[in-house]
């Protein structure tokens, strides 16, 4: 009995050793966290935990010890990438990882009950995947379309919360396109005052844009994105495999904002738009974007400055979309929107790099330049006497300037094909562009 007491105080004394031990591996954990969240990277860094798996079996002498000592570590290294996740690392600096929908657990919250928002054309399977690796979930559907981002559909979504007795504890997830995470996104922030949000974005658009950032909105009143909050997920989970059953077009779509981040910040990852080969794996493309996007945000959260670069190509192009009745997907009326704003030889590149991802140079349908201007007149970027505007004075390089409504109206003519012309589809230099040498 004495003997029992004995080894029970050693190993007292051993846990809290391993206390301390722990508390000062969780110290370091948020050093690496921070540095992380710096530099853009992942939590997850799978290279790195198989060497610290490697090392911690050599350093147990006793064999039938390591598979021991090798699931305590794979404990330890879970919490600590959880503890990472809690630090907020991952919110729009998760990199792209292929098969990270089914890692989902490592971020989730345990003990909880998790809402899992999807709309009706993204597969099932996702939303499946999600709920299946939670302690409680279950799925809710709303119809796919951008009439989805709606006070009603927010109302419903509320209300089946509510239903379901989510309490401020429980969370939310959104599985879907940048529709989906919009809406839940919101719809977290007003319930009971706001419970945690998890994104698992599975269109390119949302990967590369509406997932990071934290804007959440639903359109009013025919005013896109009219109600919203400003408010960061716990977590965002991009997964590319998600990517292979996405329509080609929706796929040009997300790419249309990739070109617009690389046409305002980075030269290089242009050039990869411009290479006759292809632009490479689609996660360097992710990637590249979501470092952007995480710098841009964190250097201006609320769009007081900075933030309004990433409306570029957005002020006509918001104009369009909404001019061409449903016609357009919002990143073709962007590319459309991006080519006035270039300088003549930045459009004379970009031009051929929509072509190639088969995203529209000019428009060819009846456009009311009116109607396009009242639209603009109703978003939230308009300014007395005109709107502002991001310019693209050289590849990688932006400048903002007001453009009146006059010179608005010129710019858009210089998109839209007159009949018969064979197009007035900006090959030329056209006198409307904006000049270089705008401030
Ligand atoms: N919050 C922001 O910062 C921000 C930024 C840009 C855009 N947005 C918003 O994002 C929305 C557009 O997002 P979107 O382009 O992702 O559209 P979306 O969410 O409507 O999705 C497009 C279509 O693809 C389907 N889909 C989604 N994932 C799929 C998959 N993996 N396989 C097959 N089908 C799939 C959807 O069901 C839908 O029909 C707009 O409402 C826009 O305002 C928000």
């Amino acid at each position: 009995m004495e003997e029992l007491e004995q080894v029970r105080a050693e190993i007292d004394r051993i846990d809290a050793s391993l206390a301390a031990l722990f508390e000062a591996r969780m110290a370091a954990a948020a050093k690496i966290a921070a540095w992380k969240q710096a530099n853009g990277r992942p939590i997850r860094d799978p290279a790195r935990e198989a060497q610290v798996l490697a090392q911690g079996a050599e350093r147990v002498a006793e064999p039938a010890m390591r598979p021991y000592y090798a699931a305590f570590q794979k404990e330890l290294m879970a919490l600590s990438r959880a503890y990472q996740a809690s630090l907020g690392v991952c919110a729009g600096t998760l990199l792209p990882e292929r098969g990270s929908l089914r890692r989902a657990a490592e971020l989730l919250p345990k003990g909880c009950r998790v809402f899992v928002v999807t709309d009706s054309g993204v597969p099932a399977a996702y939303a499946e995947t999600v709920a299946a690796q939670c302690d409680c979930a279950g799925v809710y559907v709303v119809p796919q379309g951008e009439a989805s981002k709606s006070p009603e559909t927010l109302t419903a979504l509320l209300e089946a919360m509510l239903r379901a007795g989510l309490t401020r504890s429980d969370c939310l997830a959104a599985v879907g396109g940048g529709m989906v995470c919009d809406l839940a996104g919101l719809a977290a922030g007003l319930y009971m005052r706001g419970v945690g949000s998890y994104y698992f974005p599975t269109t390119l658009l949302a990967m590369v844009d509406a997932a990071v950032g934290g804007k959440t909105a639903v359109n009013l009143a025919g005013v896109k994105n009219a109600v919203g909050l400003f408010r960061q997920p716990k977590a965002v989970v991009i997964d590319p495999d998600t990517l292979a059953t996405l329509p080609p077009r929706q796929l040009a779509n997300g790419l249309a904002e990739a070109v617009k981040m690389a046409l305002t910040h980075d030269a290089a990852l242009f050039a990869r738009f411009e290479d006759p080969a292809g632009y490479g794996p689609i996660e360097e493309i992710i990637a590249a974007c979501l470092r952007i996007k995480a710098a841009v945000v964190a250097a201006d959260e609320r769009e007081a400055g900075l933030r309004r670069v990433l409306n570029f190509g957005h002020t006509l192009g918001h104009g369009i979309e909404a001019a061409a009745g449903g016609s357009l997907l919002h990143g073709e009326a962007v590319a459309l929107g991006m080519l006035p704003m270039c300088a003549p030889d930045v459009r004379a590149r970009l031009i051929p790099v929509l072509e190639r991802l088969d995203l529209p140079t000019y428009v060819n349908f009846d456009l009311d330049a009116e109607q396009v201007l009242e639209a603009i007149c109703h978003d939230k970027k308009s300014v007395a006497g005109g709107v502002e505007t991001v310019t693209v004075p050289a590849v990688g390089q932006f400048a903002f300037r007001t453009a009146g409504w006059n010179e608005l109206k010129s710019l858009l003519s210089a998109i839209i094909r007159q009949q018969g012309t064979g197009g007035a589809d900006c090959h030329g230099q056209c006198a409307h562009w904006p000049r270089n040498d705008t401030p």
